[in-house]
């Protein structure tokens, strides 16, 4: 609280600096829009964040928090004296990423000893105390539900005493921060709504690293959803690792919801009671929401959707595969059948619903027989776009323990290029059938190829490229879409839409 109090005083006070991004490197972000307040700045931070969407919007809780203990926020590592990196387990290949790019930092170290090094997130809490063994070069390792604790921390680093703080909370939400948005184009905006996992999906890390489920606060969502309407903000993105799991009965885990009063569990407020009270209050907010997992999303969700015309019609339901025996190796707590049956409901009262998914191939034991069918649920679905992944085995996980990791890579290579190649195909279908459609897309930011165009995204969160005319950042715009390329559509401005 205090904290938050502080903060919403210097934002007061506030005026909007724009930064270029000129530090490159492998596909990851560092901050670019910052507040600077009134107050003097007495040092510098630079934050990189890697992995989910989670990741990113944590990286805007900690902006906040160091912002209110002298830390300006820099999109230049060598101008730093903090570095951070957030980072991400859940496959091999992005660690082995965070570890190449800490040795980048080294050279930083090198020329300045008084820099800081600390690792974030997922790997942080996933490696613990070791990081400090292993990467000689990390001074501060500090785990998801414990952000807050960063002041302190930095503090030890600097005296060099070991700074470590990787406990997970039962409460922590954040809810009493107010993110600074970093990279952000002031137009969307991510929001968090719960926090950890209880799926315990066999191949997953994540319970592990973020802990048990818990949902935020709906009044603290609705008030940082204010704060963001007020700054202009058009769309916002309800982020949590299982977003249709939301259940808020005044605090307390999900799993203990069971021990909840009879009061407790009467007033709960579950994920469709929170949508539609934010599509009530926000009318002219586009609201998006991510991940849904198939077991948890319910016909009051899609409903819901269907009657409020400021929600987007964009799903993301991973179904990691198509096969039965394999579902129920990764305990996915659904069926090939109940899935089917979930997306048949979603094309029922939702015919235009964009639909994307997760994939992994090659999960132990996955036979020709289980991939078939994995390709033929993506027949059946035809997918907008979707996320494709060979099986990664992650230390610790219920699948490590259990399973041999016996596909080999070659098999696993060849069956994911099968997938994309079948994704593709179906994406470029949906993009050509976009054709000749009129839609409402809001505008985010210039094209890559073009600063003659804009680019933006239609309700099913397909890019689409138009002629800028007068419109600007920020504008919702009807399009008429003329051609598109595999992963863009292409149209012209007819008019500002009345749709939202
Ligand atoms: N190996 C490969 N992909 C994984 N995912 C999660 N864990 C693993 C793993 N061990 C994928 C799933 C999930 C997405 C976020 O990452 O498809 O939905
Ligand atoms: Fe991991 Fe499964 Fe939870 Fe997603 S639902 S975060 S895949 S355990």
């Amino acid at each position: 609280m205090y904290i938050c109090v502080i903060f919403k005083k210097q934002l007061n006070n506030s005026e909007e600096i724009l930064l270029k991004n000129p530090y490159k490197h492998n596909g990851t972000i560092t901050s670019t829009v910052l507040k600077k307040t009134s107050s003097k700045f007495t040092k510098k931070a630079y934050i990189e964040s890697y992995g989910c969407q989670m990741n990113f919007s944590d990286s805007e809780v900690v902006a906040s928090i160091l912002s209110t203990n002298d830390f300006e926020i820099t999109s230049k590592p060598e101008d730093a004296s903090l570095i951070l990196l957030n980072t991400c387990s859940i496959r091999d290949k992005a660690e082995q990423k965070i570890r190449k790019r800490l040795n980048d930092f080294n050279h930083l170290k090198r020329i300045n000893s008084k820099i800081k090094i600390g690792v974030l997130g997922c790997m942080a809490e996933r490696v613990k105390h070791k990081f400090l063994e292993e990467e000689k070069i990390v001074d501060i390792v500090v785990g998801p539900d414990s952000y807050k604790d960063l002041p302190n921390l930095i503090e030890k680093a600097e005296n060099n005493i070991e700074a470590v703080n990787v406990i997970l909370s039962k409460k922590e939400t954040y809810s009493d921060i107010s993110p600074i948005r970093i990279n952000s184009n002031n137009v969307s905006a991510f929001v968090s709504i719960t926090r950890g996992c209880d799926n315990m999906c066999t191949f997953c890390v994540v319970p592990f690293t973020r802990g048990r489920e818990r949902s935020r606060d709906p009044n603290s969502i609705i008030d940082e959803i204010s704060s963001l309407q007020k700054k202009g903000y058009k769309e916002l993105t309800l982020l949590g690792q299982n977003v249709d799991s939301y259940l808020w009965y005044g605090g307390g885990l999900k799993k203990d919801f069971s021990k909840a009063s009879d009061l407790q569990k009467k007033t709960s407020i579950s994920f469709d009671k929170l949508l539609r009270l934010i599509a009530e209050t926000f009318p002219k907010m586009r609201i998006r929401f991510s991940t849904s997992n198939p077991q948890d999303m319910t016909l009051e969700v899609i409903k819901v959707m269907m009657k409020f015309e400021n929600i987007c019609n964009h799903i993301h339901l991973p179904f990691q595969s198509g096969s039965n025996r394999i579902l129920k190796k990764m305990n996915r707590l659904y069926s090939r059948e109940e899935y089917i049956d979930l997306i048949k409901k979603i094309k029922e009262f939702i015919p235009n619903c964009g639909i994307s998914h997760d994939i992994i191939t090659g999960f132990p034991t996955e036979t020709e027989e289980d991939h078939k069918e994995t390709l033929s649920l993506m027949e059946y679905v035809k997918y907008d776009f979707g996320y494709m992944f060979s099986y990664s085995e992650r230390p610790g996980t219920l699948a490590s323990k259990k399973y041999k990791d016996d596909i080999s890579l070659n098999t696993k290579k060849r069956r994911l290029t099968e997938i994309i190649n079948l994704q593709q195909k179906h994406s470029h279908n949906k993009m050509k059938s976009f054709i000749g459609k009129t839609m409402c897309v809001l505008v985010e930011k210039d094209s890559k190829k073009s600063n003659l165009k804009w680019s933006g995204r239609n309700s099913q969160n397909t890019v689409v490229v138009f002629n800028k005319e007068n419109y600007k950042i920020g504008d919702f715009v009807d399009v008429k879409i003329k051609d598109c390329t595999s992963g863009t559509l292409l149209g012209n401005a007819i008019s500002y839409s009345k749709s939202i």
